[in-house]
């Protein structure tokens, strides 16, 4: 686990073989015409972060809710490509993960098995759990069962600029971890400095947990 964030400055570029791996040879990519029909789980991402683009396409065992296809299509970079081989991989051994297994897959576990990521590159992995969350959504829309239906709605934290959580979250998974940097971001409390402390608070909760 010593270099799942790659803190170090110096190795801030740095892709362990694993990443290159599959970067090189991508698994479970959906390299053909796509044909929604055989899928019953369709999820789909785009990162404000990098303005790109995911598409997962699952099927999912009605029965057991086990995943038994995970297939993907990304524009994204090449953290993306690999972040999302590898969740392919990870939700789909040892006969498929449940969805409610797989929704307790983290950025950081798919990091892990990567073997870590660049720091600036942690959004492409936030990428591929995004899309896999909206393809679990997707399923349990499409079985009438809204109940399981997670959704992280986003809040307005400084109603002066209009910035929400989802805001300071993207900012801090593109490197900004002290107030300052989020604010040269966001512009975030500067014309409502009341609502500093929420946002402080909100760094830390975001840091903790991709970098924690
Ligand atoms: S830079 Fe956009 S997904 Fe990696």
């Amino acid at each position: 686990m010593s270099d799942v964030s790659s803190r170090d400055k110096k190795q801030s570029w740095f892709y362990t073989d694993i990443v290159k791996d599959h970067f090189f040879n991508p698994r479970n990519f959906m390299h053909e015409e796509v044909d929604e029909t055989q899928y019953n789980a369709i999820g789909k991402v785009g990162s404000p972060a990098c303005g790109d683009e995911l598409r997962v396409w699952m099927r999912v065992d009605p029965q057991t809710e086990r995943i038994l296809d995970f297939r993907w299509k990304t524009f994204g970079c090449g953290s993306a490509i690999a972040s999302t081989s590898m969740a392919s991989v990870m939700v789909t051994e040892n006969r498929g993960m449940t969805l409610e297994e797989a929704r307790k897959v983290k950025p950081q576990d798919i990091m892990a098995r990567l073997g870590g990521l660049p720091e600036r590159k942690f959004h492409c992995s936030v990428l591929c759990d995004k899309a896999l969350r909206d393809a679990i959504n997707d399923f349990y829309r499409r079985s009438d069962q809204f109940d399981k239906i997670v959704v992280e709605a986003s809040r307005i934290i400084d109603p002066v600029s209009k910035v929400t959580d989802h805001d300071i979250e993207e900012a801090v998974l593109e490197g900004a971890h002290t107030i300052e940097l989020v604010q040269q971001r966001t512009k975030v409390g500067i014309g409502n400095p009341g609502c500093l402390p929420a946002v402080e608070e909100l760094i830390r909760f975001y840091k903790e947990k991709y970098f924690g």
